[in-house]
């Protein structure tokens, strides 16, 4: 009895980031790493609007991760001549999230 307490609280515990963010977990993730200075949910601000990228890839099974990568490593070229820049200080698992999140706007 005592051990089966013993899992149910460590389960509890378990870091956030292994469990998928919902949206309003997803927005704030992206506002406190300044997302949207350079991105609209909708609209085109330096950046793409999120629904903008949404729609581009969309059935692209490869997009999550190439995204991720995009979104840590910056880079350009997609939408134009202006470059993102690199977002070195998010976590891989943070990077992921935030593409998915990214690719499920619109
Ligand atoms: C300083 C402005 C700026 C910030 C801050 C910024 N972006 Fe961007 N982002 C851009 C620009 C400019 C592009 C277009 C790059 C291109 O044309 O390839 C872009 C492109 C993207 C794309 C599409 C990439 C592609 O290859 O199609 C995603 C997804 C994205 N940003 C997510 C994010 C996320 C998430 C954050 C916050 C962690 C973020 N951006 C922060 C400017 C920014």
């Amino acid at each position: 009895m005592k051990k089966e307490w013993m899992a149910l609280a460590a389960a509890a515990l378990l870091p956030g980031a292994a469990q998928a963010g919902t949206a309003a977990d997803m927005q704030a993730l992206a506002d406190k790493n300044g997302c949207f200075a350079c991105h609209g949910m909708q609209s085109k601000l330096v950046g793409p609007g999120f629904a903008e990228v949404a729609a581009k890839y969309k059935g692209d099974s490869q997009a999550a991760a190439r995204l991720a990568r995009k979104i840590r490593e910056g880079g350009k070229g997609a939408w134009g001549p202006v470059p993102m820049p690199a977002h070195g200080n998010l976590g891989e698992a943070d990077a992921k999230q935030l593409a998915e999140w990214v690719l499920s706007a619109g």
